[in-house]
């Protein structure tokens, strides 16, 4: 494994068939040619994920839509005109180019134009496009620094691009224009309010909306047991709990619970803050071996409406 800000040492690699880890606005991602199916094979052992669960290709913002998607509607080319680059990813029907082994063999894939500016140098050096999830194991929390890509994925990755902190945190919102409506998947971090502005009313995911494990009930969870309640609910939560217990609140809010001093684990009072700084606080609370995180839900407007699913998420049964 290297590390650093080589972009041409980078897209050398994925050019090759290898893998490349790679920071962008929302996590970091775990990137392979899109168009290789045993570069992607490679994807999907590393992370120990599903096959059918299918994977986000990253494009340059100057790649054409239509190269990589067909039957696009009127909907889907106003919000990649708005929002682009940025933290949304499109589910579009999908183009032949696309391997079958990025989409589990779906006929549709998801398309994004990231923000960073590492990830757009790395896809304009590279020049096609880069299937990547995130670059954690499967069911972890998302990576948000080049250091815990390393202390997830280590040596089965060939080059950590170190682009520093993520500026957004939490993944990109998913919107699925493949089938006539447009049908949230997962909030992210491009608030919903911005995307009805452009594209109208979201429909929530139903039954027929395909498989994403990002839509399992646990998904984005710390090993610690997390507990999500209202804010007004936090000293109650935590009365009721033995072991070590850590809170996960805005800072402003231990004002007003100094019983609460020892245990704090405060998050930045804005939501985009909250969004920011979520994964890494629940990475550093599994580094500190605390055993039950007692989380704050969020007002749902804006960012608060992921931060919420991640916490609901996390909160979520456990499997066996
Ligand atoms: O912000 C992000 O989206 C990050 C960065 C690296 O871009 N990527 C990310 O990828 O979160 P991943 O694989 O961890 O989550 C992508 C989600 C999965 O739940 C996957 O099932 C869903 O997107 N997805 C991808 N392609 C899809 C498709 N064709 N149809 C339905 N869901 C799809
Ligand atoms: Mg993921």
């Amino acid at each position: 494994m290297e590390r650093g800000t080589d972009i041409a040492r980078a897209a050398a690699v994925l050019s090759a068939g290898g893998l490349v880890a790679f920071p962008t606005e929302t996590v970091y991602g775990l990137g392979a040619d899109a168009s290789r199916d045993d570069a992607v094979a490679r994807v999907f052992a590393v992370k120990g994920r599903p096959r059918a669960h299918p994977l986000i290709v990253h494009l340059a913002p100057e790649a054409r839509l239509d190269d990589w998607a067909i039957d696009i509607p009127d909907a889907a080319r106003a919000l990649a005109r708005a929002v682009w680059p940025g933290p949304l990813t499109l589910i579009l029907r999908k183009h032949a180019r696309v391997a079958a082994a990025t989409t589990g063999g779906a006929d549709t894939v998801g398309l994004r134009v990231p923000a960073h500016p590492l990830a757009q140098a790395l896809l304009r050096a590279f020049g096609g496009g880069v299937a990547a999830p995130s670059a954690n194991r499967f069911g972890a929390v998302s990576p948000t620094t080049a250091d815990h890509v390393v202390g997830d994925l280590g040596g089965d990755v060939e080059y950590v691009l170190d682009g520093g902190p993520c500026a957004v945190g939490v993944e990109s919102t998913i919107v699925d224009l493949s089938r006539g409506r447009a049908v949230l998947l997962r909030p992210g971090g491009l608030p919903r309010e911005e995307i009805e502005a452009i594209a109208g009313p979201l429909v929530a995911a139903d039954d027929r909306a395909p498989a994403a494990p990002g839509t399992l009930a646990t998904h984005y969870a710390p090993r610690a047991r997390v507990i999500a309640v209202e804010l007004a609910d936090v000293p109650a939560a935590v009365s009721a709990q033995t072991g070590r217990v850590a809170v996960l609140a805005p800072a402003a809010a231990f004002a007003r619970w100094p019983a609460l001093a020892a245990v704090a684990a405060p998050l930045p009072d804005d939501v985009a803050g909250m969004a920011r700084e979520l994964y890494r606080a629940l990475r550093d609370l599994d580094a500190a071996e605390v055993e039950v995180i007692v989380a704050a839900l969020p007002p749902a407007a804006g960012l608060g409406e992921a931060v919420g699913d991640r916490l609901r998420r996390a909160a979520g049964p456990r499997g066996t």
